[in-house]
């Protein structure tokens, strides 16, 4: 396992609530119920629900897409297992980028892909994240010497990048995140909670 750590970072002015807040169902799962008044907006990202457990926002950069992260870990609390959907390059690791800044875990620029590493750990005042690609790992018996298992804990959040290849990580996520192209740089970031 790979460790990566870094010291707290500061939270950039647009990065606060610019989004109408909405999440799911879940307060066992850690995400909140919650549905404010759609503030002034800052980011140039949009958020809107598209159903009860849905909702999605279109990034046009990878600055915003990490801009969002920020936001959404404001609203996540472990223990949590997230799926991160999406092609090749499709900005998984860029939405964890934000997510650790947000949790005051590392620095964007030290959040790289554990494609080779399988796993990074990044320790944050309120949770333990855990980064996870399981691009390369193709059979449960590869993912058992992962011993996931053992990662999750009261404080833990797994943010998996390929995991919805095994079902028992899907049938157990709290939270799944799909990213999509649109366009050069635009990114559809859609959020399902279970
Ligand atoms: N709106 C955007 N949101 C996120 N990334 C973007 C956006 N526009 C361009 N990019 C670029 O797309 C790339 C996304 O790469 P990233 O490593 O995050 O993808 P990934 O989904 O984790 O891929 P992989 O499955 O290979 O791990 C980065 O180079 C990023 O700068
Ligand atoms: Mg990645």
């Amino acid at each position: 396992m790979s460790l990566s750590r870094a010291g707290c970072c500061q939270m950039p002015e647009r990065s606060r609530a610019d989004f109408c807040r909405v999440t799911g169902s879940s307060t066992e799962s850690g995400l909140r119920l919650a549905c404010e008044p759609r503030p002034r907006r800052k980011a140039r990202a949009s958020l809107y629900w598209v159903s009860g457990m849905t909702r999605r926002i279109i990034t046009d950069s990878a600055e915003e897409t990490i801009a969002f992260g920020r936001q959404l870990a404001a609203e996540l609390s472990p223990p949590l297992i997230v799926l991160l959907r999406g092609a090749l390059g499709a900005g998984k690791t860029t939405l964890v980028k934000g997510i650790a800044e947000g949790f005051q875990a590392a620095s964007a620029a030290d959040v790289t892909s554990p494609t080779f590493t399988l796993v990074h750990e990044y320790r944050a005042p309120r949770a333990l994240l855990y980064h996870i690609d399981l691009y390369r790992i193709d059979t449960e018996r590869e993912l058992e010497t992962l011993g996931l298992d053992d990662l999750l804990a009261p404080d833990s959040i797994l943010l998996i990048e390929w995991g919805e290849k095994f079902p028992h990580l899907q049938g157990n996520r709290n939270l799944e995140i799909t990213l999509e192209r649109v366009g050069e740089s635009g990114r559809s970031i859609q959020l399902i909670t279970r």
